[in-house]
């Protein structure tokens, strides 16, 4: 009876990995192991290529890392992406590269592979266009950006803002610059929020975000 006590939870385990590598994986969904493969097996299909196995990214082609990014914020902007929110202007043709494959994804393989994305540990290395950190960056951010974004940018889900201390400088200043050329909408409530920050400012302020740690993200 004892031994038979010891294999059972052996042969469950072993059972379960089976269902697993058959794609019956759907039945336990909820088990954060199914889930971890699910979402990397959606990764490894659809964005390995561009942001790569680390999801690190490749600078040469506008594809930012976003390890470490939140699951509601990739969800969100996956989204956004597929309902034409994000990536239609014509002069954006990063993120009309992204909408394309945005749209190729369905509800549930958005949110294992937004689970998975969050499980990568961010890049370190986010700091690549030597700006020079200055006090007013910080100053100008904990005055414009920190009530929705945190005061060390760790994000704010309920307001639906994005961790600031993932995405590296040069991709930072793009969406800033985007935001500023209507490429992009910034917010959902535009009459809470100051104007797009002018060039010399926005470096400023990404300079300083660049330089912060990869604060833990508002989960
Ligand atoms: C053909 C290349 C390509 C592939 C494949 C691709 N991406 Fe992207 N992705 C991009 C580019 C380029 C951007 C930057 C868009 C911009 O500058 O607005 C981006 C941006 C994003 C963003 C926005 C990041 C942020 O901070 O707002 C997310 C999230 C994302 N990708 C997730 C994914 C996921 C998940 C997959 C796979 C299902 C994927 N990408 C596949 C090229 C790609
Ligand atoms: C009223 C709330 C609010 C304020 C204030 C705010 N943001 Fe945002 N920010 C958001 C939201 C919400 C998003 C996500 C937009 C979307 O859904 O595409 C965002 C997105 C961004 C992004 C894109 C991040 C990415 O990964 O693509 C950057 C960069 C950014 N904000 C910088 C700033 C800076 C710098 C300031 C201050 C000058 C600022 N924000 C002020 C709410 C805010």
């Amino acid at each position: 009876m004892g031994v038979v006590l010891l294999v059972a939870p052996g042969i469950m385990r072993t059972l379960r990995f089976i269902l697993i590598w058959c794609g019956w994986a759907s039945v336990t969904a909820a088990d954060p192991v199914v889930t971890e493969h699910r979402g990397q097996a959606i990764y490894r299909d659809n964005c390995m290529e561009c942001h790569l196995e680390s999801g690190k990214g490749i600078v040469g082609l506008g594809v930012p890392s976003i390890a470490g990014l939140p699951r509601w914020y990739v969800t969100d902007q996956l989204r956004e992406f597929r309902r034409e929110v994000r990536g239609s202007h014509d002069e954006d043709q990063a993120g009309g590269l992204m909408q394309m494959k945005a749209k190729s994804l369905g509800d549930r393989e958005l949110a294992f592979v937004g689970r998975y994305i969050e499980s990568l540990p961010p890049s370190s290395e986010r700091a690549t266009l030597d700006l020079p950190v200055a006090a007013e960056g910080h100053a100008r951010y904990l005055a414009d950006c920190a009530s929705c974004h945190g005061a060390n940018g760790e994000g704010d889900r309920s307001r639906r803002a994005p961790p600031l201390t993932r995405q590296p400088d040069w991709y930072l200043l793009k969406q800033l610059e985007n935001f500023r050329e209507g490429k992009r909408q910034h917010h959902k409530k535009s009459d809470e929020v100051e104007p797009a920050p002018a060039a010399a400012a926005a470096a400023a302020l990404v300079a300083w975000l660049a330089a912060l740690p990869a604060a833990e993200p508002d989960q």
